[in-house]
């Protein structure tokens, strides 16, 4: 049987973001910490390190954070950037406050543009960010296009045949799927992750992007039920389920098996 992981409560929860040491001490004195309904006296008492701990574990009576490593699934909304270092409103301010102490930090699993809403994922488990960003794993991305133009009919074959060269870059894209909705509107499947990849390969083809919007991660789907602007933390289902259809049809490589 594996043994569970233990931590200080007093350390467990600096790390979540609850305050210094010294203020969750504070707070334990004061009866605010409760586990499995037990109100616990000791700062230095050994705490469960589960996935469900926050089903256990109560500050102040409201649900512990999940501790590490976890992952959210986000609707980015438009209009928010996707990292610190960018100007602008970023999908860390969408979360709680003290996350931002929070040790080890978050990052998101990738990036969307400020101007792309859609499915993003933000995660603590570096482990997991580079699986799934690793250009071996081939894990597949699909983005819903609105173009400004009428497709001609010839882009599924030029993104599907893995030679098309972007604007100041050396080597070509790995073969991509294009999906055709309507004139104006196509899914395109990419196992890359190039800066502005999918905005630069509809502008290789003489076309414009208007509106751009990421629906799925491998198999993980955004979830009907998940506004823009909303997030919620990603279960262990949804987590595998990123790994599985890790390259959509037509997206495979032959040249990066
Ligand atoms: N391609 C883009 O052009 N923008 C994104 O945000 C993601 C992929």
């Amino acid at each position: 049987m594996s043994k569970v992981p233990m931590a200080r409560l007093d350390r467990l929860l600096a790390n979540l973001g609850y305050g210094s040491r010294r203020e969750v001490n504070a707070l334990v004195r004061a009866g605010g910490v409760v586990l499995d309904g037990v109100t616990l006296k000791d700062a230095g008492a050994k705490v469960p390190i589960v996935r469900e701990l926050p089903t256990r574990l109560t500050i102040s009576g409201v649900a512990v954070d999940p501790p590490a490593p976890f992952t959210l699934i986000m609707h980015k909304p438009l209009g928010v950037v996707c990292s610190h270092r960018e100007a602008g409103r970023s999908v860390y301010e969408l979360l709680p406050t003290r996350w931002r102490a929070r040790m080890p930090g978050l990052s998101t699993i990738g990036r969307l543009d400020k101007d792309t809403s859609g499915l993003l994922l933000i995660t603590d488990d570096g482990d997991l960010l580079h699986r799934v960003i690793s250009p071996r794993a081939h894990v597949a991305k699909r983005y819903l296009a609105t173009l400004d133009r009428p497709m001609t009919g010839e882009e599924g074959a030029i993104f599907a045949a893995g030679d098309l060269m972007l604007d100041s870059e050396d080597t070509p894209l790995a073969p991509a799927e294009l999906e055709v909705i309507s004139p104006t509107e196509a899914a395109l499947t990419i196992i890359e992750g190039r800066y502005h990849q999918v905005r630069r390969m509809f502008a290789a083809v003489g076309n414009h992007v208007t509106a751009l919007h990421r629906d799925r991660i491998g198999g993980l789907q955004l979830p009907a039920d998940l506004a823009a602007g909303e997030w919620r933390v990603l279960d262990e289902a949804g987590g595998a389920a990123i790994f599985t259809q890790a390259s959509g049809r037509g997206a495979t490589d032959p040249a990066h098996p």
